[in-house]
């Protein structure tokens, strides 16, 4: 009889230092294998051959493949829209931040990421027909700058108890790139207990910019980056959430080559990201969002402002 494989220790080829490496490298589980490449398996020091074996029995076991066109248009059925605050940006965004979607605001330093963040935090525990999808936050703030005194602003201009809004939010706080990883990996038991509707992650790029310095280390960054955004993805689709990640685009001219509004994690962020806006001061306290490469929206601006009651038009 053929040994049911539940964990990478049972992968066929798979003996006790060949798991030492995969463990040690972050592939601790059958998912993180299955999506793996046979290159990145080998830059682990894994064999050529073994590695292929090893990541094709990953994906059979967990049955990876094909859905029908039918399955993912009953998933998609369930999508919901979470308010931001301001009719002017829901509008930009379709009706405002989806679920099974990974949203990036990008923009330099006070052009209202974190703003965003915190007014989502409050909003997800609205009532459906306000706009709410009547669930709690996961916060994971890399920057130290989740500010609970602004989120009892925000819920008191809302009329709501900021007692109960500041209880239906958790905040972890992530020391550095792995830890940040490992939070998202870990979040699927919260979310199920806690009935969590909006995964936050600010800044999604900032411990990663800080850690990978220098051309060697970029391919690697670049590598956990997409596994850190490609673990977000999958935590959107199978609960139905909606995840919010910032990321700031560098200021310092003097670091910038070409597009001064590129931000950082370029491309690898712009391809799972499904809605990217970028952000920018203008008069007072008025921000303006771009949206940028949306797979079925038109680009456009929004006009939002920020106030003391948080994100308005
Ligand atoms: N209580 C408040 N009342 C009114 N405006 C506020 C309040 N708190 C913050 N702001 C506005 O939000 C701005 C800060 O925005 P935010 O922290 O979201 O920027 P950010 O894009 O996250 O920046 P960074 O890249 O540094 O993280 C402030 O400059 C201010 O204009
Ligand atoms: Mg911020």
């Amino acid at each position: 009889m053929v040994k049911e494989i539940k964990s990478i220790f049972d992968l066929p080829g798979v003996g006790e230092a060949t798991a030492q490496k995969l463990i040690e490298a972050g592939y601790d589980n059958l998912e993180k294998i299955a999506v793996a490449s046979t290159g990145e398996l080998v830059g682990v020091g894994i064999g050529e051959a073994t590695a292929a074996k090893i990541i094709q029995s990953a994906r059979d076991a967990l049955d990876i493949g094909y859905e029908t066109a039918k399955d993912i248009l009953e998933r998609r059925k369930n999508i919901a829209k979470l308010t931001t605050g301001s009719k002017n940006l829901d509008q930009l965004l379709g009706g405002g931040l989806e679920t099974q979607a990974i949203t990036e605001a990008y923009g330099r330093f006070g052009s209202g990421k974190t703003q965003v963040g915190l007014q989502l935090s409050v909003n997800v525990q609205l009532p459906r027909e306000e706009g709410g999808l009547e669930g709690t936050c996961l916060f994971i703030d890399t920057e130290n700058t989740f500010r609970p005194e602004r989120v009892v602003q925000m819920a008191e201009a809302r009329g709501l108890d900021p007692d109960e809004v500041l209880s239906n939010i958790y905040v972890a706080r992530a020391f550095n790139a792995e830890h940040q990883m490992l939070l998202a990996e870990k979040a699927p038991k919260i979310i199920e207990e806690r009935n969590v509707k909006l995964v936050v992650v600010d800044s999604l790029t900032s411990k990663f910019r800080s850690e990978f310095v220098g051309r060697g280390t970029l391919a690697d960054r670049q590598q956990k980056l997409n596994r850190h955004l490609h673990t977000l993805q999958k935590i959107a689709d199978m609960y139905n959430v909606v995840v919010y990640v910032t990321n700031q685009v560098m200021a310092n001219p003097g670091l910038m080559f070409g597009d001064p509004t590129t931000p950082i994690g370029g491309n690898i962020v712009g391809h799972q990201a499904t809605f990217r806006m970028y952000l920018r001061k203008s008069k007072e306290d008025k921000r303006i969002a771009r949206l940028v490469d949306s797979p079925y929206l038109p680009e456009g601006e929004a006009v939002f402002r920020i106030t003391t009651k948080g994100i308005t038009d």
